[in-house]
């Protein structure tokens, strides 16, 4: 049964038949990485989506690349038409769109003769149901016409990514602020930090260093040398926050030095969304690697002897006491907790019960309400002593 192509299956066949494409740039492991995690997120998005009762889903990548990189990896929407395959021909009653657009033209030219290649097999095996829609945009162009054309009809759901190699511009950034305004979506922005510190006081790159200051003056309405870096994402994360979307998680991806090389910022409307992006990036990075969640969140000592997961979990509860403080002689909700520990620690929802709920409950810091009796811990609330 045909499940999508891989890279050798896509390059042979242009090399047999002497079709012209172009390599994207060899990737660095970071950036295979960031393919894993936001493909395995589509993959999880799109089981939901498929499921629920909308007629359209679309993933949208602004910034596409060629779809093959020289390293051997494929780009993120070739991924996402492959998990397109799986779960189009399972749902026939929907329709899955795949929006990519890349402003360079040979990139572009890869893009369509990709396109073909999947739209010839779909036609051999019967898919009707996917439907791939390749530009040749600059990003802030088609994301303005897309904002138009969605706002119109519901029904739908929407998965934007956009993935610049450098700091996104303001126009884009205010474009993205309009669209999340108008369009309910979910969205995920590569905020590349690692070029806003190296040049936002860069007198030797004037470009560059405009672009950053236009960017936290024009978005952010923050003169850029007077404000931390930091603060400056913080309250762009909050303009998107101020739209349709209700949850945001900040995905931190470092170089081999340890020093911060871009956030992916996610936002969506929904918890489910928020509960996927985690077991997502618990997916793709686990526990025990360079760039698993836990271990770039903050630096970790090993002082009792715990394997290096109990110690990185033990953390995060004590991060939680800390928050809990502020919030003594409140009741609050179960879904309170998973709200904030989804969003501001990197544990994934399997875990809150066993990590959070249950250890503070143990040491008197919270007294289950049982408002649905004992056993329900979900459905519950929770007094904060
Ligand atoms: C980091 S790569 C994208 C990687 C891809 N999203 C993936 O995950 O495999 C950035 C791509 O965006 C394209 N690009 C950069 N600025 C753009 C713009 N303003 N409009 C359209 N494409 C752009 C570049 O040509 C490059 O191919």
């Amino acid at each position: 049964m045909f499940d999508g192509f891989s890279f050798n299956q896509i390059e042979d066949y242009f090399i047999k038949h002497n079709i012209q494409f172009s390599y994207g740039e060899s990737i660095h492991s970071h950036t295979a990485k960031k393919i894993q995690l936001i493909s395995s997120y589509i993959d999880n998005w799109l089981y939901v989506a498929s499921n629920s009762k909308v007629d359209d889903i679309y993933f949208i990548d602004l910034m596409s690349n060629a779809g093959l990189y020289k390293s051997g990896e494929l780009s993120t929407y070739v991924m996402a038409l492959n998990s397109f395959v799986k779960h189009a021909t399972k749902h026939e009653d929907k329709r899955f769109h795949l929006i990519c657009n890349d402003y360079d033209s040979l990139k572009f030219q890869t893009i369509s003769n990709v396109k073909k290649l999947y739209e010839e097999e779909f036609a051999k095996q019967g898919i009707t149901n996917i439907i791939i829609e390749a530009n040749n945009d600059d990003a802030l162009i088609l994301l303005n016409k897309l904002t138009s054309r969605f706002k119109k009809f519901s029904n739908k759901l929407v998965l934007l990514f956009v993935d610049p190699y450098c700091m996104i511009n303001a126009d884009l950034a205010i474009s993205i602020l309009k669209f999340a305004k108008s369009v309910y979506s979910e969205i995920i922005i590569n905020y590349f930090y690692n070029d806003y510190i190296r040049n936002y006081k860069n007198e030797n790159a004037k470009e560059k260093m405009e672009s950053i200051h236009d960017f936290s003056l024009k978005v952010c309405n923050m003169n850029p040398l007077k404000s931390k870096p930091i603060d400056v994402r913080n309250k762009f994360i909050q303009l998107i926050l101020s739209t349709k979307m209700n949850y945001n998680y900040i995905f931190t991806m470092k170089n081999s030095c340890n020093g911060i090389l871009y956030y992916l910022l996610y936002f969506t409307p929904n918890l489910k969304g928020l509960r996927k992006i985690k077991n997502a990036t618990w997916k793709s990075f686990g526990c025990n690697n360079e760039y698993s969640p836990i271990n770039i969140e903050r630096d970790y000592l090993n002082i009792f002897g715990e394997t290096e997961e109990e110690e990185k979990e033990r953390y995060v509860l004590e991060d939680y006491k800390e928050h809990l403080k502020s919030l003594k002689g409140t009741v609050i909700s179960y879904s309170s907790i998973e709200e904030y520990i989804l969003q501001n620690t990197p544990l994934s929802e399997g875990k809150i019960l066993d990590i959070i709920i249950r250890p503070l409950i143990k040491e008197n810091l919270l007294l289950k309400q049982n408002v649905n009796g004992k056993n329900k811990y979900k459905d519950d609330d929770y007094l904060v002593i």
